[in-house]
């Protein structure tokens, strides 16, 4: 209400938090993350219950989404109420909503509605196209220097999932999503009884929706990042724990399965550049559910910053 912002722990990544009904407090996210004023912004709310706020003519497909799979790594892009500001939607005609699945941020959401607070608006907590952040550390490193003294960073340890949130897009008859996440299209079909619209992913932030994360470069590390290819002495390797390490290569992460991909990625492409190396190795996961997210995020970060 202050008009500071926070800096707080979710189930995906951590986030710059701003009161959303507050335009100064959310300018303040955009001079910090340097982040062009036009990208809208997810508001995160402690239940189902705030939904009305913010969105207008929830189709019923929208709830069920809502009622099955929140709190959790999920936005929906709905039509914006009056409360939700052109400086959270970047003037368009929708806004995007979550719960996040995590006991910190909901603490810090429910006691803000308690003050009388609508909902708190936050990106993800790293300059702008750079790897988002999961863990308090790597918040202080992105944007400690850019933050002002009554600014805070909660602790709530690691991310659980460790990529960003699954947005659906709930404005046509049946929902789309515009970047994947750990809500996978299997779960959303079997929710809403509905088949998702097709997946294309965007290659530019486009005329109509713009979701920054579809940015051809974004998600990216200062080291390059290569996808599927044999790694050379010197560079660095993440791969599933089934590879081998050929040798001279730096192995950064030997995940045992998807989730833990996506729970280590984005701390070891940080922890790549910790160590100052500057060519970084990716053998992607196949397969659907999360890998799909994961390949969406690597596809961004191979096109460097
Ligand atoms: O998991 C997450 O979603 C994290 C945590 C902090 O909740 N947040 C996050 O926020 O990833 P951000 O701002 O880094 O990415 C949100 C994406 C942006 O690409 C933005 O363009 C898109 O959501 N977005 C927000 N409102 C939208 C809208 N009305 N229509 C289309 N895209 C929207
Ligand atoms: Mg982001």
């Amino acid at each position: 209400m202050s008009g500071d912002l926070v800096a707080f722990p979710t189930e995906t990544v951590y986030g710059l938090g701003a009161d959303a009904c507050n335009s100064k407090a959310v300018a303040k996210i955009y001079e910090v993350k340097g982040r062009p004023a036009d990208h809208p912004l997810i508001v995160h709310i402690a239940s189902l219950d705030g939904l009305g706020d913010w969105a207008r003519e929830i189709p019923e497909y929208a709830i069920e989404l809502a009622r099955g799979l929140w709190p959790g790594p999920m936005t929906l892009v709905l039509k914006r109420s009056e409360l939700a500001g052109d400086f959270i939607t970047g003037g368009q005609d929708t806004v995007g909503v979550r719960v996040p699945d995590h006991a910190v941020a909901l603490s810090l959401l429910t006691a803000f509605e308690k003050v009388g607070g609508k909902g708190v608006a936050a990106p993800s907590a790293n300059r702008f196209g750079h790897v988002s952040p999961t863990n308090a550390a790597a918040v202080v490193e992105e944007l400690g220097q850019y933050l002002s003294e009554n600014d805070i960073v909660l602790d709530g340890g690691a991310c659980q999932v460790g990529v960003e949130s699954t947005i659906i897009d709930c404005t046509g008859a049946t929902p789309r999503i515009l970047r994947p996440g750990a809500i996978s299209e299997l779960m959303i079909n079997e929710c809403t009884g509905l088949l998702c619209a097709e997946f294309r992913p965007q290659t530019t932030t486009g005329e109509d929706i713009r979701v920054s994360g579809s940015l051809e470069n974004h998600y990216a590390p200062a080291a390059k990042v290569f996808l599927d290819h044999t790694p050379l002495p010197g560079q660095g390797f993440i791969a599933d724990a089934k590879l081998q390490t050929p040798e001279g290569v730096i192995r950064l992460a030997s995940p045992a399965n998807d989730e833990e991909f996506a729970r280590l990625l984005y701390s070891v492409l940080r922890a790549a550049d910790a160590q100052g190396l500057t060519e970084v190795v990716v053998a992607q996961p196949n397969g659907t559910g999360i890998a799909v997210a994961i390949r969406d995020r690597l596809a961004r970060a191979a096109n460097g910053r």
